[in-house]
């Protein structure tokens, strides 16, 4: 069996459907804990709900990023995590972090990364009046939103879009394509070369993984 601890912020949207996947497709995976830095996270509520152990590190009780990171690392420890899930976890890590975690943190952008990069991503695409957007599944690296790309999303840009409806579109994305790049990394279908990601077609379990999807619309 595979652990995940998984860290959030908020609404937790990801993590449930990263507990369904799990459940509905019978993945030897387990989420052994939920950490938020948000002690009102709605999150909280949906891995209580499914009986996963849940955990509150305030970052506001620690004097600077390091402590907090510190913290955080000294927890995940104790919990034997095969791989770290960000899930809306909306704090920097510091580069000692992400190295102690190396090649054992994903997260997922809502952006198709490289392009837009930090807050506001669905913002900046209408901005940049681009055609497609999406959402990146990549390994953690110190420098933000940044990393060996795992898997992507394409959606496509609306001339009447508001940014509330493309980022529906895109989060209906992110909730199909991360828990199959998890599965995916998790089961050794997926290795990591010069930076890259390779994909060897299968690993340990079936996973349904695909590097690349399309919204329907574009299908
Ligand atoms: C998602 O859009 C994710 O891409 C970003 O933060 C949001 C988290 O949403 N990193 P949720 O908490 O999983 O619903």
């Amino acid at each position: 069996m595979k652990r995940l601890s998984v860290l959030i912020s908020g609404r937790g949207s990801n993590l449930d459907a990263l507990l369904s996947a799990i459940q509905r497709h019978g993945w030897p995976i387990s989420v052994v804990a939920v950490i938020s830095n948000r002690p009102n996270a709605p999150g909280l509520e949906i891995a209580r709900a499914k009986g996963i152990a849940t955990e509150v590190l305030d970052h506001r009780q620690f004097a600077d990023r390091k402590a907090f990171d510190a913290a955080l690392a000294q927890r995940l420890e104790t919990q034997r995590p095969d791989l770290v899930v960000l899930a809306g976890f909306m704090r920097l890590l510091t580069a000692e972090f992400c190295a102690r975690f190396r090649n054992r943190l994903v997260n997922i952008h809502p952006s198709l990364l490289p392009a837009f990069k930090g807050l506001e991503t669905h913002q900046q695409a209408l901005d940049a009046g681009v055609r497609v957007h999406g959402c990146t599944v990549h390994l953690v690296t110190a420098e933000l939103d940044h990393g060996p790309i795992l898997a992507q999303a394409v959606v496509p840009v609306h001339p009447d879009d508001t940014v509330e409806a493309l980022a529906a579109r895109v989060l209906k994305m992110e909730h199909e394509i991360y828990p199959m790049a998890i599965a995916a990394w998790l089961s050794g279908q997926l290795m990591i070369q010069e930076d890259r990601i390779i994909n060897r077609g299968e690993g340990a379990f079936p996973t349904g993984f695909m590097p690349c999807r399309l919204h329907p619309d574009l299908a």
